[in-house]
């Protein structure tokens, strides 16, 4: 994540090696480190040679691969930049000065880092458009959520800045929640939001809440939709997938307890807003 000097992404020299027991890596240029199976991959600002030789000498650690881009081109090509989702202004960390806030205008600072949900991907913005209209709507309703696959955090920091008071956000990559609560800080919504460092393949949290959002993969959303326990909340907001994966996911939902209120698309991607009536 952005750290002193450094005010936003440029080049990143990324880094994958065989392993996850590196040591100790402290550096002024490191943005972060992810772990992924048994491998990790660490993120900087500058090209690192002689750093990298010496982690591998000392820990006997080998590159898979390594690879320098800009972050435009991390980021799919795009330049990630002020957007609105009324009436929520989500600006990356090196725009805020340009934000002004009114009533109308809710503003978040996020640094997305190199984790997913910078409001770029049209999933991301999908639940967020969801989320905005249902907390404009119903405010009311929804005082509970829990956020299944957390990213930077901007699913639930929308909710926070709409009035949700409880919120737990989940995720297994450590990196990930290190930059959702460093988002968490910035936006003063400690007391709302909990960010929670778990793998969610066999460890499903308590969803006995008014809104579960789950932007996530065709087999962990199928892992949830075939367990009775995902289904103790009031509302879903399922997205993720792609129309050749939509049979298959709607064949796995308990529909005699749901109900879907809408089906919304951005490109390719798909999201369903589903009720449950048994609750
Ligand atoms: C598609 S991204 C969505 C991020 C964010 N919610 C958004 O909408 O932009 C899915 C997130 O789920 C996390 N994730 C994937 N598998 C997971 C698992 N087994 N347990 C917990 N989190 C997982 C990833 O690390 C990633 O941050």
């Amino acid at each position: 994540m952005l750290k002193p000097p450094y005010t936003q992404y440029d080049q990143l020299y990324v880094y994958n090696f065989d392993r996850i027991d590196l040591g100790i890596v402290d550096d002024p240029d490191l943005i972060g480190t992810w772990i992924e199976d048994d491998t990790s991959i660490l993120f900087f600002h500058k090209e690192k040679q002689s750093l990298i030789e010496s982690i591998c000498r000392q820990s006997g650690a080998q590159i898979i691969y390594e690879a320098n881009l800009n972050y435009q081109d991390w980021e799919a090509g795009l330049d990630i930049t002020t957007f609105s989702v009324p009436p929520l202004i989500v600006a990356p960390l090196w725009e805020v000065n340009q934000l002004t806030a009114t009533t109308e205008n809710i503003p978040i600072h996020l640094d997305p880092s190199v984790i997913f949900g910078s409001g770029f991907h049209p999933t991301t913005r999908l639940c967020l458009q969801v989320i905005t209209d249902i907390l404009t709507s119903n405010s009311d309703e929804i005082q509970s959520l829990v956020d299944l696959g957390t990213g930077t955090g901007l699913l639930s920091l929308g909710a926070a800045k709409l009035g949700v008071q409880q919120i737990r956000a989940y995720d297994n990559n450590p990196f990930a929640c290190a930059v959702a609560e460093k988002n968490v800080r910035i936006n003063s919504c400690e007391k709302q939001i909990n960010v929670l460092e778990t793998d969610l393949r066999g460890a499903l949290p308590d969803t006995s809440v008014d809104l579960v959002v789950a932007n996530l993969y065709k087999g962990l959303l199928l892992d949830f939709f075939q367990n009775p326990d995902f289904w103790h909340a009031r509302y879903y907001i399922i997205s993720g997938f792609i129309p050749s994966m939509e049979e298959e996911l709607l064949a796995a939902l308990p529909m005699n307890q749901l109900k879907l209120l809408e089906r919304r698309k951005s490109e390719t991607w798909r999201l369903w807003l589903l009720a449950n009536a048994s609750v």
